[in-house]
């Protein structure tokens, strides 16, 4: 008799996004003449950038030619992207990346979520809270937790992010092994400060543990004194991987690229206690288990890498920042505590009230979706997160109709 994974049972019934999907289609269908706008879901509403969108075309055209056409390409991505992130995203601040530590791939959720897998079932995890729920629902799946109880897995060890320390957790007081980091923030849009990731790799070089950095938001940095990229810490080459993204920042979402840093020097270690480079297990892990990013995805991607293309996606970061200004702005002259919305298209917001409830409200009183904070944790709790991610017409009108109907 065919059994499932049991972990599975653990999880609660849906994906956080699909349980608001959920929610939004039931107001949609019964209120047909008001249209929503959508402020919850990170998803980008600008085209691609005109420098993707030829680049794209290029792959194209040599893909519908015989003598230029491209059947398997390297399961870690081509070289001629990854010596153009390597140059443009770490070179250029100052990191040492080499090409061959790059894996592209089709999605920073993807890595995020598929990277654990490197590890033994019995390591103990760290999580922010609230957190980015892939993180942690992959480790559910995986076996690594226990039961879901009062609002939090079992065998997790929760790391609180509160207004206290800015939503920025410092290491916890006992040894973990694996612990997910996000700067610029998801969902609380905190940024973190040369000085606080040092402070975590400082720990994980003394645990032996090793930090998942996702810095799917790095683009949206302003603020020079900010990392965009954990490798401008010292030491942090031994103990960090890097998640990046194109989502966000050049309108990938529904085009799908995004890369995983693994420096060589990262390792883990067997049960008789030999050090194993992380950066050749998961080089087996994407050879077996993936195909590689489409050919003209990558010369799109690498189209966003030139002059004109990083131009073009700077003009979009500032679009959507403008937005998160407004948002921002316009919660605080409600009376509400915000984090974010600066370095970030995150908006954070404090409503002191039950976070499911305050979202339903706002659907139902504004026809506006948000995402309540409970969803990210136990500390998300009392909070809602707002995304920038819109046309300026539409933010401007979701805000308005909030101040209504608030
Ligand atoms: C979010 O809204 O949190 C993101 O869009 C989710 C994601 O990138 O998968």
């Amino acid at each position: 008799m065919i059994r499932i994974n049991e972990h599975y049972r653990k999880l609660k019934a849906s994906y956080l996004f699909v349980e608001i999907a959920g929610r939004v289609a039931a107001y949609e269908s019964a209120h047909p003449d008001r249209p929503v706008i959508k402020l919850g879901i990170g998803d980008v509403t600008h085209a691609l950038p005109p420098a993707a969108v030829e680049g794209f075309r290029k792959g194209i055209t040599e893909q519908a030619n015989d003598e230029t056409f491209r059947g398997y390409g390297p399961e870690q991505g081509y070289e001629f992207l990854r010596d153009l992130i390597a140059k443009g995203d770490f070179a250029e601040r100052g990191c040492e990346i080499a090409a061959d530590e790059i894996f592209v791939s089709d999605g920073a959720k993807c890595d995020t979520g598929n990277f654990q897998e490197l590890f033994s079932a019995d390591i103990t995890i760290a999580v922010p809270d609230p957190v980015y729920p892939v993180y942690v629902d992959t480790n559910v799946m995986a076996g690594r937790t226990g039961i879901w109880r009062d609002g939090r897995y079992d065998g997790l060890v929760y790391l609180p992010g509160t207004p206290e320390n800015g939503f920025v957790p410092p290491p916890p007081s006992e040894p973990v092994d694996l612990v997910y980091l996000c700067f610029p923030n998801n969902p609380t849009g905190a940024t973190a400060t040369k000085e606080q990731l040092a402070e975590w790799v400082a720990y994980a070089h003394r645990v032996k543990a090793i930090i998942l950095f996702d810095a799917a938001y790095e683009q949206f940095i302003r603020d020079d004194s900010l990392p965009h990229s954990i490798y401008e810490i010292d030491g942090a080459r031994e103990v960090a991987v890097e998640f990046r993204s194109l989502s966000k920042t050049a309108g990938f979402t529904g085009t799908r690229c995004a890369y995983t840093v693994v420096p060589h020097e990262v390792k883990a270690f067997d049960s008789e206690g030999t050090a194993h480079a992380v950066r050749d297990l998961w080089n087996r892990r994407q050879s077996t288990k993936f195909n590689g990013v489409s050919y003209p995805v990558q010369t799109a991607a690498a189209a966003v890498f030139s002059p004109r293309g990083r131009e073009e996606i700077r003009a979009r970061s500032d679009y959507y920042l403008a937005n998160a200004t407004l948002i921002r702005e316009t919660m605080e002259g409600l009376g509400y505590e915000c984090t974010g919305g600066i370095n970030s298209p995150y908006v954070w917001i404090r409503t002191g009230t039950d976070s499911w409830a305050f979202f339903d409200d706002v659907l139902n009183r504004a026809g506006v979706v948000i995402t309540p904070g409970a969803g990210f944790g136990l500390h998300g709790e009392g909070y809602v997160r707002i995304s920038a991610f819109n046309d300026r017409e539409k933010v401007t009108e979701a805000l308005s109709r909030i101040r209504a109907a608030l």
